[in-house]
């Protein structure tokens, strides 16, 4: 399978120290539909890292490319329609959650297809959900859901999701996972998703990203990651107490 996204030694600095290194030498490749599991403790860079994929910030050094088109001579918006972060904390745009999900058909001229905002609205759980309520004054799990949305009706190649069920209950975040299954099977989408619930990270990715000690030490199929890690940082934090939502998924 050709690679669609590949990452050739991205250094970055922290953003207000750049004395203090936050990784380097992050190499990787994904091909068109991979589903990727990016995991790895807190402050490890994993945002920073998804945000750099989607020209949301500039790594240090390195070369990104997609589809064999460098970011460096891409255009930074057809580059985002392309490969589209959805952020951990959602970004609501003034107005009504209905000019939240127009907002894709009013900048880029993607028709609006009230048809499938009702479906994915009713599979992420907010087929009840008033949509001339202000954006500002949804939930962050609403948020998180109609950010969420707005970035599948762009029908991009690939999808960065930041922790995008973090601020979900278990049913709803359930609800979400089997969205983007069923997203990923129809469209073929790639994901890089980033998520602290290894049990989710175990249902949604076939490869899995382990970032330590500043890189990206760890690319292995899923299965193989959790059984048989390669470095010891990763069996250590394999052993992490299993988060709340975990719990109720083993039961
Ligand atoms: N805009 C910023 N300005 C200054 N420092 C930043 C900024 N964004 C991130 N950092 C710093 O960079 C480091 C990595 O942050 P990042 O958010 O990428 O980590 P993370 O792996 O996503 O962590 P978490 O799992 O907690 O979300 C942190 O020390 C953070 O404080
Ligand atoms: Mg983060």
């Amino acid at each position: 399978m050709p690679q669609m996204l590949e990452i050739e030694q991205l250094k970055k600095s922290h953003a207000n120290t750049p004395e203090i290194l936050l990784f380097r030498d992050v190499d990787a490749a994904a091909a068109q539909h991979d589903r990727i599991a990016l995991l790895g403790s807190s402050g490890q860079g994993k945002s920073t890292l998804l945000r750099i994929l989607s020209l949301l910030d500039i790594a240090d050094e390195g070369v990104i490319r997609f589809a064999g088109l460098s970011s460096k001579q891409a255009d930074p918006i057809q580059w985002r329609m392309k490969i589209c972060y959805v952020a951990q904390q959602a970004v609501m745009l003034p107005g009504s959650v209905e000019d939240n999900l127009k907002i894709t058909h009013e900048l880029h001229h993607i028709p609006y297809n009230v048809t499938l905002v009702k479906k994915l609205l009713t599979q992420s759980g907010l087929e009840s959900l008033d949509l001339s309520k202000k954006a500002s004054e949804l939930s962050g799990g609403e948020k998180q859901r109609i950010s969420l949305i707005r970035a599948l009706l762009l029908r991009p190649q690939m999808l960065l999701l930041d922790e995008i069920t973090a601020s979900l209950d278990q049913c709803n975040a359930m609800r979400v996972e089997d969205m983007l299954e069923e997203w990923h099977q129809q469209e073929g989408t790639g994901m890089i998703w980033v998520t602290h619930q290894l049990e989710q990270a175990a249902r949604i990715s076939d490869y899995v990203w382990f970032m330590g000690n500043r890189t990206l030490l760890e690319k292995s199929p899923t299965r193989q990651f959790f059984e048989q890690p390669a470095t010891e940082l990763a069996r250590q934090y394999l052993q992490q107490p299993l988060v709340k939502g975990d719990e109720l998924c083993l039961s």
